[in-house]
C-alpha cells in the first residue's frame, strides 16, 4: 500500500494564511506592523536565494520587512553593532542572521548579541537551553524543526511514546529536532555518520526525521512499515531530462520508501515551504511579546 503524502504546500499555506490574518487583526487592532531584519552577510548564492524569499513572504503577509546585505569582509564589530541596532530598533521584532556566516566571524557570539525577545529563529544560545530542558520553554523554536513538527501533527501522527529516529545532529534541524520530540514524549535516537547500524535503528522507528544531507540514502527497505517519514534532505540529482542538468531529491528515496512508509512528505513540497511559514509564524509572535511589554 502506498503511504499518505503529506503536503507540505497546503500546510505552509495554511500557516501563512494564520500569520496574515494574525497581521490584519494586530494593524486593526493595535495599529501596528510587525516587522522582521534579515542581515545577510556576503554573496553565497544559496543564502542570497533564501533571503529574498523570506523577505518576499514578509510582503506578502503584510509583515515590514527590513534588509540588510553587508560585504563578505564585515569584522565582527560591524556585524555586533548592526544587531545592537536593530535590538535597540522598535519597528524591528524580529532579527534574522542568515547561516552560515564567513568563516572569519563568531557565529555564537553573533547570535549570541540579538535580543532574546527577537530571536525568530530560536538559535540563541539561551533559546536552545531552554528548548533542552525539562519544564522550560523558549521564547522561539528554530523554524525548519517547528514546521517538522506541524506536518507530524497536521497529519495526525502519534508522538506519545514513539520511537522516533532523527537522522542528523546540526545545530540548525538535527539537534533541535532531537529535544522537540523528546518534549513531545517520543523516545528519541540521534543517528549519524558514526551510527553502528543505521537500518536497525530506522526499523524500530515509528516516526524518522532525515536531515543529514545524503541523497536518497534511505531506501523503503530501512523502515518500518507503516512509519512517518519526514525529509528534511534538499539534495541535487544528475538528471539530463531536466534543463539545468539535476533535480532536487531528499535523504529518502521517496519511491521505494512510499511503499513501506504510513506517511511521508516529498521532496520538494514537503519540509522545504514550511521553514519560511514558521519565520512567519515567530515574527508575528515576536510583535505580540512586544505589543505586550507596551
Ligand atoms: N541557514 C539555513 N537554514 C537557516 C535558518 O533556518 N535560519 C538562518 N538564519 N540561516 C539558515
Amino acid at each position: 500500500m502506498s503511504a499518505q503524502i503529506i503536503d507540505g504546500k497546503a500546510i505552509a499555506e495554511k500557516v501563512r494564511e494564520e500569520v496574515r490574518q494574525g497581521v490584519a487583526n494586530m494593524q486593526a487592532e493595535h495599529n501596528y506592523v510587525p516587522g522582521l531584519a534579515t542581515v545577510l552577510v556576503g554573496e553565497d548564492p544559496a543564502s542570497a536565494t533564501y533571503v529574498r524569499s523570506k523577505q518576499r513572504t514578509c510582503e506578502q503577509l503584510g509583515i515590514r520587512s527590513i534588509g540588510h546585505h553587508m560585504p563578505a569582509d564585515s569584522t565582527q564589530e560591524e556585524v555586533e553593532t548592526l544587531v545592537r541596532q536593530l535590538n535597540a530598533d522598535p519597528n524591528v521584532n524580529g532579527i534574522l542572521v542568515q547561516l552560515p556566516l564567513p568563516k572569519h566571524l563568531d557565529e555564537e557570539a553573533i547570535l549570541n548579541s540579538i535580543d532574546l525577545e527577537k530571536d525568530v529563529d530560536g538559535f540563541h544560545p539561551v533559546n536552545i537551553g531552554r528548548l533542552a530542558m525539562k519544564g522550560r520553554n523558549p521564547l522561539f523554536i528554530p523554524c525548519t524543526p517547528a514546521g517538522c513538527m506541524r506536518l507530524l501533527s497536521e497529519t495526525g501522527v502519534e508522538l506519545n511514546g514513539a520511537n522516533a529516529v532523527v537522522l542528523g545532529r546540526s545545530n540548525i534541524v538535527g539537534l533541535p529536532m532531537a529535544m522537540l520530540l523528546q518534549k513531545a514524549n517520543a523516545t528519541v535516537t540521534i543517528c549519524h555518520s558514526r551510527t553502528k547500524d543505521l537500518p536497525g535503528m530506522l526499523r524500530q522507528a515509528d516516526v524518522v526525521i532525515a536531515a543529514v544531507g545524503r541523497t536518497e540514502m534511505v531506501t523503503g527497505d530501512m523502515l518500518k512499515p507503516g512509519a512517518a517519514v519526514i525529509d528534511v534532505g534538499i539534495n541535487q540529482k544528475e538528471d539530463a531530462t531536466r534543463k539545468r542538468g539535476y533535480r532536487l531529491v531528499g535523504d529518502v528515496d521517496f519511491e521505494s520508501a512510499k511503499e513501506v512508509a504510513g506517511a511521508i512528505t516529498p521532496v520538494p513540497g514537503g519540509v522545504g515551504p514550511m521553514t519560511i511559514a514558521m519565520l512567519m509564524e515567530n515574527t508575528l509572535r515576536a510583535a505580540e511579546i512586544s505589543l505586550a511589554k507596551k
